[in-house]
């Protein structure tokens, strides 16, 4: 447990179609692993998120040339019953056999018998029908526990849908915060007709948006930091599930805490000022 974090409230949770529930605010991995002598910083960043309750973990088999999933594996030793593991795949490896080796390499660097949810990382030249028939044969082999989309527009979503066994995707992962509002348009509200939550990635918009002058203002005169309230705007709305990364155990307690300070009503009609909510179709940011 991290000094000055003491038995937290629980988090708030997200609900998948089949019931499974997850806290809504996560950990992203990108930019981790990539450098050696942070590595056992990182674990550590990792594994104090477990501790606070933040027990999904977000990876895939691009970040740090799947040096990123090998440090989740050592995250999640010893309690990986306690992990909600989320990793992703190329698209070049979407296919009916490709998937099942890829899936096979990230299980043996993730150090792990099963994914909980396995992503395809965006989409690419391989159909829709082939990955999804790979998914499903992955679910009845016991490899991962059930599956979605990442970087999806709601085209490709309906799209998906149509495809046999589609509608059994879990959720879609897009890069939702402040600065990128689209999704809120049709995105959202499509899945969450079908009980799909969405995951929010960067959320900070990569740090970037923390250093963002009206936001500052705001949070300085709510005495809160940019921060706490950038993750509190996205966690504001039910079915979405929030990913931070950072390897700051500072900035890991602060992120847990901001959930706890909500968001009220008045705060977020000023955010809503600042950063206006979209009023038509938007492309998706795609990072
Ligand atoms: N599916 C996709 O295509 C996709 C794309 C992008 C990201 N993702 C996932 O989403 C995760 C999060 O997105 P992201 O890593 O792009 O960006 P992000 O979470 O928006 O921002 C990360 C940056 O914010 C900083 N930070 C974190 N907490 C902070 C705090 N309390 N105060 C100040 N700075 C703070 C971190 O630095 P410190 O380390 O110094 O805290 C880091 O530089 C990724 O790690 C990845 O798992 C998925």
């Amino acid at each position: 447990m991290l000094a000055g974090v003491n038995a937290p409230a629980p988090l708030p949770t997200v609900e998948f179609a089949d019931g499974t529930l997850v806290p809504a605010l996560g950990q992203g991995t990108w930019t981790m692993g990539e450098h050696p002598a942070r590595a056992a910083r990182e674990v550590d960043v990792l594994v104090a998120g477990i501790e606070l309750g933040m027990t999904l973990i977000d990876t895939a088999e691009m970040y740090a040339d799947g040096e990123a999933e090998r440090l989740v594996g050592r995250a999640v030793a010893g309690r990986r019953d306690r992990v909600f593991l989320v990793s992703k795949a190329y698209p070049q490896n979407a296919g009916r056999r490709a998937l099942v080796a890829a899936c096979e390499r990230s299980l043996a660097r993730l150090a792990t018998d099963r994914i909980d949810l396995y992503l395809l990382h965006w989409r690419g030249r391989i159909p829709l029908a082939d990955t999804v028939a790979a998914f499903e044969g992955l679910v009845r082999a016991g490899k991962i526990l059930r599956w979605g989309v990442s970087n999806f527009d709601r085209d490709d979503l309906v799209e998906l849908a149509a495809a046999p066994d589609g509608i059994r995707c879990a959720t879609n992962q897009v890069c939702y915060h402040l600065g990128a509002r689209g999704v809120e348009w049709d995105l959202l509200p499509w899945m969450r007709e079908r009980r799909m939550p969405l995951i929010a990635y960067s959320p900070f918009g990569q740090g970037a948006l923390l250093h963002d002058a009206a936001l500052q203002s705001i949070a300085g005169r709510e005495r809160r930091t940019a921060a706490a309230l950038a993750l509190a705007w996205v966690l504001r709305r039910q079915g979405v599930i929030a990913i931070p990364q950072t390897a700051d155990p500072a900035h890991l307690v602060a992120n847990r805490r901001a959930v706890a300070g909500g968001l009220p009503a008045a705060t977020a009609a000023a955010l809503t000022e600042a950063f206006p909510a979209p009023s038509g179709p938007t492309p998706l940011v795609v990072l």
